[in-house]
């Protein structure tokens, strides 16, 4: 592949053709053919497009919707934006399973955010402390014309504080920032703030005479909002009698697919080769609802990491607890997200999916996937404990298996017929279509 300049200058139809002159034979065909994704209404082509930088095409995922989700008393049809073939139909599954057991319970415990201006500085500790114990209400003042409109709608700054960090890295401090951001995720508005602030607080340590000249410069590395929210979190969960669980493949019963499923979760907490999956399929709910409501997946994976991981090993975000003959399921996991702002309101789908939601506020988004990631979680346990998960899943994928190989609709009906009862498998599925194609 060839350098390029000025390719952001490029019409679209440039560098389509300008990709395509770099690759040969079928890569090149594959490039020519992006323009086949264009949406057919140009503004809204437009609207994409602008979304990004040197943007060529849009690129297709499902958007599906798991109905019957009972959370907290009120049903909703969760729209999810998935291409693994299991997810949905998990989701749902969960959903119907605990619709028919009360439902899914669900609370917000917390809803701040954290922003840090990341600085260095020589001198005197107890000065800057005292310094910065003065100034404190003259910074949030500085930024009022910032947060107004924020603290008209019932958030803005509900802290500020210096952290000393010199033991782990010289002449290192923060100036740490907490907020409420009401329906928003919050990130414009913080960072905003930070930018601010910084300015402000540089000035304000310059013009002080108590320090010596040395003293007086405040070296900002960099002021951005933290995407680690552990003080932004929802919790999740479900219950019932045990023997309400119902009958379970294999002969199982219900008190012991309890105690299977409670003892698969509990190696979730202490392995975490086991606890990633285990999360990844939590992961699996809460993205897809996260990616259908524009918000920022790849701020939520990062946190639900590092929160995973709060007490130095990475452990299940969900756990079980079997008190008589109770079973009981929960999930607590750090969502900041938002329902207003950002792509929300500007990607059509984020928009139609919030309606389909009935426009929640951010708590209430919270809870939903929070539930989602719940149901998703029991689902795959349950799977895992049971059947064993690749009996749902590959039936699932058959589909895209036999689309691989261009199968027509009456391929496809007489595959889905003869693997309604036989285990699905790549080779299977090819060399049904290859035997049927003599
Ligand atoms: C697959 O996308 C997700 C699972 O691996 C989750 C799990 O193992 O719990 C099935």
């Amino acid at each position: 592949m060839k350098t390029v300049t000025g390719f952001s200058k490029m019409t679209k139809a440039e560098k389509i053709e300008w990709l395509a002159e770099q690759l040969e034979g079928e890569s090149g065909k594959l490039v020519r053919n992006l323009p086949t994704f264009w949406h057919s209404d140009k503004a809204l082509q437009k609207r994409f497009d602008e979304f990004s930088e040197n943007t060529l095409t849009n690129y297709d995922l499902p958007f599906g919707i798991a109905p019957n989700f009972l959370i907290n008393g009120k049903v909703y049809s969760v729209p999810m934006v998935i291409e693994e073939s299991s997810v949905v139909a998990a989701a749902s599954l969960g959903a119907k399973f605990w619709l028919e057991r009360g439902g899914f319970r669900t609370r917000v415990l917390a809803t701040s955010k954290v922003g840090q201006i990341h600085f260095q500085w020589q001198g005197s500790k107890d000065k800057l402390k005292a310094h910065f114990s003065e100034v404190r209400g003259d910074l949030l003042k500085a930024v009022a014309h910032l947060t107004r409109n924020m603290d008209l709608r019932g958030g803005g700054i509900t802290g500020l504080e210096l952290v000393d960090m010199t033991e782990q890295l010289e002449n290192y401090y923060q100036l740490k920032l907490q907020a409420e951001t009401c329906n928003a995720m919050g990130a414009n508005f913080i960072n905003s703030v930070l930018e601010e602030l910084a300015t402000v607080f540089r000035a304000g340590v310059e013009a002080d005479e108590r320090f010596e000249a040395a003293e007086k410069k405040v070296h900002v590395i960099m002021c951005i909002l933290s995407n680690y929210t552990p003080d932004c979190v929802v919790e999740a969960s479900v219950e019932c009698p045990i023997d309400e669980l119902g009958d379970f493949p294999g002969g199982l019963s219900a008190q012991e697919f309890a105690e299977k499923f409670a003892t698969a979760v509990r190696i979730a907490e202490i392995d975490p080769n086991r606890a990633v999956t285990h999360n990844k399929g939590i992961m699996n709910g809460i993205d897809a609802v996260v990616i259908a409501t524009g918000n920022d997946f790849r701020a939520i994976e990062a946190c639900a990491h590092a929160y995973a991981a709060r007490d130095g090993q990475y452990r299940s975000l969900s756990s079980v607890t079997l008190t008589g003959d109770k079973f009981r399921f929960s999930l607590r996991v750090p969502l900041a997200v938002g329902t207003v702002g950002g792509l929300t309101s500007l990607h059509p789908l984020a928009r139609t999916s919030l309606a389909v939601l009935e426009n929640p506020t951010a708590p209430e988004l919270m809870q939903v996937m929070a539930a989602v990631g719940l149901a998703q979680n029991f689902g795959a346990v349950k799977s895992l404990v049971t059947t064993g998960i690749q009996k749902g899943h590959m039936k699932l994928h058959l589909l895209n298996i036999l689309n691989q190989f261009e199968a027509t609709p009456e391929e496809i009906e007489k595959a889905k017929a003869h693997f309604s009862d036989k285990v699905v498998s790549f080779t299977g599925a090819r060399d049904f279509l290859k035997t049927m194609r003599g």
